[in-house]
């Protein structure tokens, strides 16, 4: 089912998100939503507080790891993701959000990290990523702990931006 994406500054992509103690319908009917909101909307990927939701799923575009031929589609669902950096050195993407209107920035991140999580069937996955596609797995994994792009703009970059959003609103 498709649903609405939060836009910021709503308070909830400020929270952080519970791990997910049980993969039941409930956790399958939020990953559904998630694909189902993320391949309507467009992107590369989403995390569930972005629908209001918090708990600690996202989705990602795999479609640049080749190497899995069991892969159903190009999008898959991570439970309770954690990064591990693997090489620290910075690296800047060009990086935008569907809950941040209006906005691309360049964000500095560790150059290649490794993400450990759960599939739908509860078994561990491991994904390791660099560039745009390492850059993907930080942000997504971030929103869990209530984190946006723009939090790492500098502070004259983010009080346009947040000026800018609150002219908007008006
Ligand atoms: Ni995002």
């Amino acid at each position: 089912m498709l649903r609405p994406v939060l836009q910021y500054p709503d308070p909830t992509l400020a929270k952080i998100s519970e791990p997910v103690a049980e993969i039941n319908d409930d956790i399958r009917a939020l990953a559904q939503d998630l694909l189902d909101t993320l391949t309507t909307v467009g992107g590369v990927g989403i995390a569930a507080p972005q629908i209001g939701v918090l708990k600690r799923v996202v989705v990602i575009d795999v479609s640049q790891e080749k190497n899995d031929p069991d892969l159903p589609q190009d999008f898959r669902v991570f439970v309770n993701p954690v990064v591990t950096v693997l090489d620290p050195k910075g690296h800047e993407e060009n990086e935008g959000c569907l809950s941040v209107p209006d906005l691309r920035a360049k964000v500095k991140r560790p150059r290649r990290v490794a993400l450990d999580a759960l599939d739908l069937d509860g078994k561990p996955v491991h994904i390791e990523g660099e560039g745009y596609y390492g850059a993907c797995m930080q942000h997504e994994t971030d929103h869990l702990d209530g984190k946006l792009f723009i939090d790492y703009l500098s502070y004259l970059k983010r009080s346009l931006y947040d000026k800018k959003i609150r002219k908007g609103r008006r």
